[in-house]
């Protein structure tokens, strides 16, 4: 053990709009460069570990997705962490952990919280974002009373304390000891083994195996790492595990501007992988974002949409060896999620939660043992394994269920003849969402105001407009089951009598002006026309979501920035 720390208490200035949004401090790298302004953050974020306490004795696991900042961000991070008495931190190697893999390290060695220095899907470099969350014990993102403790704490400091000592390299696996009256330890770890022992739990990694292998000429599989995180996982999964060869992970190679690309796995920006999946007639794409946490699922001849892609894992749960031994729990999704899912639990006889947007949501219901499967249609599907949602789990859950089908009916079973057969037995959600990015935040408060306004004077229940008779109309509010805390205005409601629903909300993630999104979902039954095209199906519903907002007239907008 050396000698003690040499703990300097530096004076600092207030930052303003240091508050959390729906997934930590997101800000452009510059931002974060000011003098001080990380540092104030962190050392908010350290006093927020424990009411009484701060971070003084925790351990808390540190990583990010390999953007631009995240060395000196981790840097930072250990000499405030060890300043302000922390007992450990467990970093990944060179500072990489997926979000998913961070979540499952926190709940591994039982750590007090984590610190994940991601930005998500937005672009990465020096002039686009960057990003820094706060994990709690149970390895979910904090809940609000925390983050808004941090931000508290950042309108009203003064100063942090920091330790005078050299950076320490993060390329070598092991254990460092430091200072003499308060030992502080820093533990670099393997970013990727952790993450693969438990999918090896979860999944039946040789029946995926061997159906790769009897089916390697009619199923390929080409995995889009968008040069994200998730490569390096994609490849320890993919072709180290499942034999793959390694041609199937395209984009591996995690880069800190994500070459330059926007790591979102939906059909705008995993464009590459598309083209790719329908010119080389792919039977399985995926891809994930840059963080690891969303997924998308395509073949040549289907997308999967999100709302579907979590209905399809939890009516085939029975498929994966570890809802084999946990049962099925309950299943969940946000409220602009179609209800594909709801069809699912219905049948399965086991309780649906409908929460709002936010994977920070399900958390209490996976703590107290209500629910094993949910999903939102933003791109995010998961499990009570962690407390995240989590890209590589999902494309290894499709991966284990078409194996374990295929292998029941002594066939190749595709993905389109899984979501036929999804249809055939469920009927089908079709569902689309309309996203109206950079808009002028005045027009946007604009087109919710009219339609609270319409909400207020229920005018429009009754009347039948494009064929659509309107049943309610509302603006989602949620009292969550556990801790009875109540989340209100979470979006804008309009439900039909068939079952059809109009959702307006605004985003709660972009850093730039305001997003409109819209959801559009149409129910058909199981006898019914389930093999259309979605966007063909939900044309007079988008038009009269367009109508009754005002959209166009408001904003300017005549068309929408990304549509999935
Ligand atoms: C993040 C959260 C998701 C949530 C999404 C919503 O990705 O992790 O749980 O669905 O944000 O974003 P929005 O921009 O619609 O508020
Ligand atoms: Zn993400």
């Amino acid at each position: 053990m050396t000698a003690s720390l040499d703990v300097r208490t530096v004076p600092t200035v207030v930052y303003d709009g240091q508050k959390p949004g729906t997934s930590g401090l997101r800000k452009r790298v510059k931002v974060f460069q000011q003098q001080h302004y990380t540092e104030n953050f962190v050392q908010a974020t350290l006093d927020a570990v424990s009411s009484d306490k701060g971070a003084k004795g925790s351990t808390l696991v540190v990583g990010g997705d390999g953007r631009y900042f995240l060395q000196d961000a981790i840097q930072k991070i250990i000499k405030i962490a060890a300043a302000n008495q922390v007992a450990k931190l467990i970093i990944g190697r060179n500072g990489i952990l997926s979000t998913p893999a961070a979540s499952n390290l926190i709940r591994k060695h039982q750590a007090d919280g984590g610190i994940l220095l991601t930005a998500s899907h937005n672009p990465g470099g020096p002039d686009n974002d960057f990003g820094i969350k706060f994990n709690v014990a149970n390895g979910g993102p904090a809940p609000e009373a925390i983050t808004d403790r941090i931000y508290e704490s950042t309108k009203t400091i003064k100063f942090y304390r920091m330790v005078a000592m050299s950076d320490i390299d993060l390329s070598v696996i092991g254990s460092k000891r430091f200072g003499a009256h308060h030992p502080f330890e820093v533990e670099i770890v393997d970013s990727v083994n952790d993450y693969v022992a438990l999918m090896r739990q979860i999944f039946d990694f040789a029946l995926i195996r061997n159906f790769l292998q009897e089916h390697r000429e009619n199923f390929t599989v080409l995995f889009d790492g968008m040069h994200g995180v998730t490569g390096p996982y994609g490849h320890a999964l993919l072709v180290e595990e499942l034999s793959l060869p390694s041609s199937s992970v395209m984009n591996g190679v995690t880069l800190p501007d994500f070459g330059g690309g926007h790591p979102d796995p939906n059909l705008t920006y995993a464009h590459e992988l598309v083209a790719r999946v329908r010119s080389e007639r792919i039977a399985f794409g995926a891809a994930s974002d840059g963080d690891g946490d969303r997924n998308m699922i395509i073949s040549h001849d289907w997308f999967v949409t999100p709302s579907d892609s979590v209905a399809i894992i939890a009516a085939h749960a029975d498929c994966i060896p570890y809802f084999k031994i946990t049962g099925l729990r309950g299943l969940a999704r946000s409220m602009p999620t179609s209800a594909a899912i709801d069809c699912v639990a219905k049948a399965k006889g086991v309780s649906l939660y409908e929460v709002p947007t936010g994977w920070k949501f399900f958390g209490n219901l996976m703590d107290a043992g209500q629910l094993s499967i949910c999903g939102e249609e933003s791109f995010g599907t998961g499990s009570d394994h962690i407390r995240e949602k989590d890209g590589m789990w999902a494309i290894l859950a499709w991966l284990n269920i078409l194996a374990s089908v295929s292998s029941q009916r002594g066939c190749l079973v595709s993905v389109r003849d899984l979501m036929r057969e999804h249809f055939a037995q469920y009927g089908r959600n079709y569902f689309t969402r309309y996203d109206y990015e950079e808009v002028d935040s005045a027009a946007a408060s604009q087109v919710m105001d009219l339609l609270q306004a319409q909400l207020a004077s229920q005018q429009l229940i009754g009347t039948t407009q494009n064929g659509f008779t309107f049943a309610q109309m509302d603006n989602f509010c949620y009292e969550d089951p556990i801790d009875k805390s109540v989340s209100k205005n979470q979006g804008l409601r309009i439900t039909f009598t068939d079952a059809s629903r109009i959702i307006f909300r605004l985003s709660g993630t972009g850093s730039q002006g305001a997003t409109i999104r819209i959801y559009i979902e149409k129910v058909e039954p199981a006898n019914g026309q389930c093999d259309s095209d979605a966007q063909d199906v939900l044309k007079p519903l988008v038009q009269l979501a367009l109508k009754i907002s005002q959209l166009t007239e408001l904003t300017g907008r005549t068309e929408p920035t990304v549509i999935t």
